[in-house]
């Protein structure tokens, strides 16, 4: 199970402490949200505060690009230490030349999939994809509720794709939700307002491993 907290839940005057303390506290990623006004309403980080943060952890990042026209922004996140890059499929004139090019960089790939968007989005692309992520919320925030709909989009992906493929889950996770995903066939999770509520990051995250 991959834990992969998301640094748009944490405290946004204080990033580099937190990066360390999701360090020790066990976290196998760091996922940076990166929002930009269009796509969805938020604004959140660019690539000038994914490199800086990069110098303090050797922690992979995934970038999550919730942007519009993500071709544009994967060369500026590849070079800032960007180590898996997700787009959404919809936002792709030409998803497999997009993939190419993150793949071109070195990165590894990922395709975030909204809670409306059907799989067969993916059919063509399969062979370019490292991880898919399931958004079990729509994009924009964090604290939303977790759509249960999704579960059957992961128990059929997981049906579908290679092992090597990972199936992550984005939205309304706990203990609880997360259960259901991996049963489903999930191979892990992105945590906001779950673990950063918490109160203790290390029991947060051993509370999700240990499902
Ligand atoms: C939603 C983001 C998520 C979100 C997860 O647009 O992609 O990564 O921050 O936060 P929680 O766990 O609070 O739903
Ligand atoms: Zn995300």
């Amino acid at each position: 199970m991959i834990i992969c907290p998301s640094m748009l839940s944490a405290d946004p005057t204080k990033l580099g402490q937190e990066l360390l303390a999701l360090e020790s506290a066990g976290a196998d990623r760091v996922h940076w949200d990166v929002m930009d006004g269009n796509y969805v309403e938020n604004i959140t980080f660019g690539s000038y505060v994914v490199a800086a943060h990069k110098k303090l952890t050797p922690l992979p990042f995934d970038v999550h690009l919730m942007v519009d026209n993500p071709d544009r922004h994967i060369e500026n996140f590849a070079s800032a230490g960007a180590d898996l890059l997700i787009v959404h499929p919809e936002m792709c004139t030409h998803l497999h030349r997009t993939l190419c090019k993150i793949k071109n960089f070195g990165k590894k790939t990922g395709v975030a999939l909204n809670p409306a968007t059907p799989i067969e989005i993916i059919s063509y692309c399969i062979e370019m994809l490292d991880v898919v992520l399931i958004m079990t919320v729509n994009p924009g925030s964090s604290g939303q509720k977790f759509i249960d709909s999704q579960l059957k989009k992961i128990y059929v992906l997981r049906e579908i794709l290679p092992s090597h493929i990972k199936i992550y889950v984005d939205g309304g996770i706990n203990p609880s939700t997360l259960k259901q995903c991996l049963e489903n066939g999930a191979n892990g999770c992105v945590t906001g307002a779950f673990l950063f509520g918490s109160g203790n990051y290390a029991d947060a995250i051993n509370a999700l491993k240990n499902i």
